[in-house]
């Protein structure tokens, strides 16, 4: 797709990757982009690259509107290799430029790349470059999304290029949040963000509500946000922040995800009572079995619930393989705020229900105790209690939500 400006003389350059479906371990069902920026001012700046295999675009949106001998600097927000990746082919073609980055972000490039001809300025939260007409601020942003992490402020435009952050796994023509909504929806876009969200940023809450308090006490005025990947918020730009600060805060939907997987099928019978006991007891209900769900799609679901019941059948006394890979992406994202339960069946010596008990502790969730087993078989007797179970589960989750209105 061909640069768009996006500001006066500011133009987005990135890449559309309609296909990727994988992105490092979690599907990405409708692809992403790379964005990138370059502003066209006295001395002309590059804001990040590409990813690898998306360096030629790349590099025909650049010359599309300057030669590279011209590049004056190049600010690289973040070096994960979506991002970074095709530096080193942009490099060969502009070795006079000056690079902007953080201290973590230089350590990271001499890893990646041969950069002893390379003139690197470390940068830290508050330092200015100006290009002319534009004044460029930087942001560190450690840990959103690696250590390595910051924004860049554009001072002028009013335009925060946020890097990761408020991004969204989108491969639209779409460039802008208003032009998305129109060919799509506002729900798909703002799921898109809880997605990313609940996938890649789920364990820094605590990071990201003390890092927009900061943004706002810098009295930066935002008039767009770009970020990394997916549409531009130019319509509604306080609303990726105001959703990652609901998400941060613990904001969800009253809501119970029921997250399980089987082996004949006794565990999955489970789900149906427990469903309905929740059902009849006002609350949503998603039911979600692992072996059918991408694991990112489990988290999202997970993270978009107040409730979570794991279920799980036991296997040589220990919990099933699927179901234990999921507590181990969940744990992994430090959930906070979230009450669960587990339950499940067994043939001849339980085992999995106490594991899952374990690891909630362990991930200190708020634990709906007991959890509920049967063996081989749930009797028309047992889907009464899972229904019952259900019902105590939903009360349960109801009042836990009440802390967070
Ligand atoms: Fe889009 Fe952390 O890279």
């Amino acid at each position: 797709m061909k640069a768009i400006e996006i500001k006066p003389n500011i133009y987005w350059i990135g890449a559309i990757d309609w296909a990727v479906r994988d992105f490092h371990g979690y599907v990405t069902p409708n692809g992403t982009t790379y964005n990138n920026y370059l502003i066209l001012d006295d001395d002309v700046t590059l804001i990040d690259t590409v990813k690898h295999e998306f360096a030629e675009i790349g590099m025909s949106n650049v010359k599309s509107l300057v030669d590279f001998s011209k590049i004056k600097n190049i600010v690289v927000n973040h070096i994960e290799n979506d991002h970074m990746g095709a530096l080193g082919i942009f490099m060969d073609l502009m070795p006079q430029v000056t690079i902007y980055t953080t201290g973590r972000g230089k350590q990271g490039m001499e890893r990646f790349f041969d950069t002893s001809k390379w003139n690197i300025k470390v940068v830290k939260t508050g330092d200015e470059l100006k290009t002319g007409k534009y004044t460029l601020q930087f942001i560190e942003t450690p840990m959103l999304h690696w250590p390595d992490s910051m924004m860049t402020y554009v001072k002028e435009a009013k335009l925060l290029i946020s890097q990761d952050a408020f991004g969204q796994h989108l491969a639209t023509t779409a460039r802008f949040d208003d032009e998305f909504v129109e060919c799509a929806s506002h729900a798909e876009l703002e799921d898109a963000v809880i997605d990313y969200y609940a996938n890649i940023l789920m364990p820094f809450g605590r990071l990201i509500k003390s890092k927009i308090k900061q943004i706002k006490d810098m009295g930066l005025e935002i008039e767009m946000i770009a970020p990394d990947h997916g549409v531009i918020w130019r319509k509604e730009p306080m609303r990726p922040i105001e959703m990652y600060l609901d998400m941060a805060e613990g904001r969800t939907n009253l809501r119970v995800a029921i997250i399980y997987d089987t082996m004949w099928h006794s565990t999955e019978i489970m789900t149906q009572p427990i469903m309905q006991g929740i059902k009849d007891e006002g609350v949503d209900c998603k039911v979600i079995k692992l072996r059918a769900t991408p694991m990112s799609v489990a988290i999202k679901e997970f993270w978009k619930s107040r409730g979570v019941l794991v279920g799980s059948p036991t296997l040589n006394n220990e919990v099933f393989p699927s179901v234990a890979e999921f507590i181990t992406h969940l744990r992994g994202l430090r959930p906070t705020n979230r009450i669960a339960g587990a339950f499940g069946s067994y043939g001849w010596g339980g085992g999995a229900v106490k594991w899952l008990y374990q690891e909630f502790e362990h991930m200190k969730l708020e634990r709906f105790e007991p959890g509920i087993q049967v063996q081989y078989r749930p009797s028309s007797e047992d889907e009464q209690k899972c229904y019952e179970f259900g019902r105590d589960f939903a009360k349960a989750v109801k009042d836990y939500h009440k802390k967070f209105q």
